[in-house]
Parts: C-alpha cells; sequence; structure tokens
C-alpha cells in the first residue's frame, strides 16, 4: 500500500494559491479541489474556472471532489476543464455507473464519495469499477471540523474488500485529517489522504505537510 497525499486548497489562501500550491508541493501527490454548490452541501467554494486556471499551470495531478447535485451532467465537464480524477457524491447521483463509464471514456480517474451516514454496502456493487472510494470523515461543506473515529471501521472494511478482490481501487479519507489523526486513517487502510488546513492553517505549510506525510507512511506500515 503506498501512501499518497493530496493537499485541500479549500482554507489555502486564495490571494496567493499558487505560492500555497508551492509551499507544499514537495511532500503534496495531488492538488484537491472541492467544488460544492450550496445545495448539496450548505456552502459555495470553487467552480470549473478555477479548476481551469491551475490545470494550464500544471503543477500536480488535479483531483475534484464534487460536493454537487446533479454529478451525472456535471462530472464530466470537470474532465474537460482538467481534472485528472474526478470524484462524485453516491447520494447525488442518479446513475453511478453511466457517471463512471462516461469519465473513463474519456481517461481520467473517478472515484465515489460516501458521506458520513452512508454505509459501505450501499456502493459494494461499484467498487471494482472505481478507482477511488472517499470515505468522509467530516461531513461534507466546511474545511477545519474534527476528524470522525468512527469512520475507520468502514476504511477497515473498504481496505479488507480490496485486499480480497484484489482490487486496484485507493481509499481515500477527508476531512479533518491531520497530526492527530493522519498515522490512524492510515493504519486503517487509507492509502489516499486530503491535508487541508492541518497543513495551510500552520506556521510552515510545508514542514507541516512533510511530517504529516511520514506519520501516515509510519501508519501503513505499523
Ligand atoms: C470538506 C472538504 C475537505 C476539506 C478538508 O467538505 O471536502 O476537502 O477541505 O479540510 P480539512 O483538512 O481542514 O478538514
Ligand atoms: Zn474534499
Amino acid at each position: 500500500m503506498s501512501v499518497k497525499i493530496a493537499a485541500s486548497i479549500l482554507n489555502a489562501d486564495a490571494n496567493q494559491l499558487e505560492e500555497e500550491i508551492k509551499s507544499v508541493s514537495e511532500s503534496a501527490d495531488w492538488i484537491h479541489v472541492d467544488i460544492m454548490d450550496n445545495h448539496f452541501v450548505p456552502n459555495l467554494s470553487f467552480g470549473i474556472s478555477v479548476l481551469e486556471s491551475l490545470a494550464t499551470k500544471k503543477v500536480k495531478p488535479l483531483d475534484a471532489h464534487l460536493m454537487i447535485e446533479n454529478p451525472d451532467v456535471w462530472a464530466p465537464k470537470f474532465v474537460e476543464a482538467g481534472a485528472d480524477s474526478v470524484t462524485f457524491h453516491f447520494e447525488a447521483a442518479k446513475d453511478p455507473s453511466k457517471i463512471i463509464k462516461e469519465i473513463h471514456a474519456m481517461n481520467a480517474r473517478v472515484g465515489i464519495a460516501i458521506k458520513p451516514n452512508t454505509k459501505l454496502d450501499q456502493v459494494k456493487e461499484f467498487l471494482s469499477d472505481i478507482d477511488v472510494l472517499l470515505v468522509m470523515t467530516v461531513e461534507p461543506g466546511f474545511g477545519g471540523q474534527s476528524f470522525m473515529f468512527d469512520m475507520l471501521d468502514k476504511v477497515k472494511e473498504a481496505r479488507s474488500i480490496v485486499a480480497k478482490k484484489q482490487l486496484e481501487m485507493w481509499i481515500q479519507v477527508d476531512g479533518g485529517v491531520g497530526y492527530k489523526s493522519i498515522e490512524q486513517a492510515a493504519n486503517a487502510g487509507a492509502d489516499f489522504l486530503v491535508v487541508g488546513s492541518a497543513a495551510f492553517a500552520a506556521e510552515d505549510p510545508g514542514k507541516a505537510m512533510r511530517e504529516l506525510r511520514d506519520l501516515a507512511i509510519k501508519g501503513s506500515k505499523i
């Protein structure tokens, strides 16, 4: 299990996004871009143009996390805008299989995200077709919340399915991932860890991201 880190720019300084990304680029493998529509979640964030602008800079692969209604229509548009991976919420999708096929046909990676109250059983039938399962470890909508440790059972269950069926799927955790939780999350089987405010609210984001990455690697080996 190789650990991948995604830096979530939701709580980065929007006035100097490029600088912020550069500060963590040594330890982050992906840039995680949270897309919110104030319907699926009670908040608004980035839209397609931010993703397009980041894509032209080609700093890191872009991981778009769609917290929006109607991903059936919107998911392909984020690939067109330059996302290398698009994750949509199961709870918002009308036809998950169709979205998965469509994104794959565009040569991008595709993920399914589940909110804390959504059970793994509800998405089991899709696990062999997706590249990423995102287990939300907070209620989606805002950065800076506390990690829900009771979600680790879901991560463990997902890891055992991946092992048993020998799937390629990555298991992502997002929300409250930081010094107090990253090691345990990796130990439970998460191999794609989204880090937001734990790095960007730190005095030295580069140093924080390095330390968090080391903790994740340590957790994955226990
Ligand atoms: C929450 C977002 C997260 C958020 C993570 O709805 O999906 O990606 O930015 O931020 P932290 O790490 O601060 O919880
Ligand atoms: Zn996210």
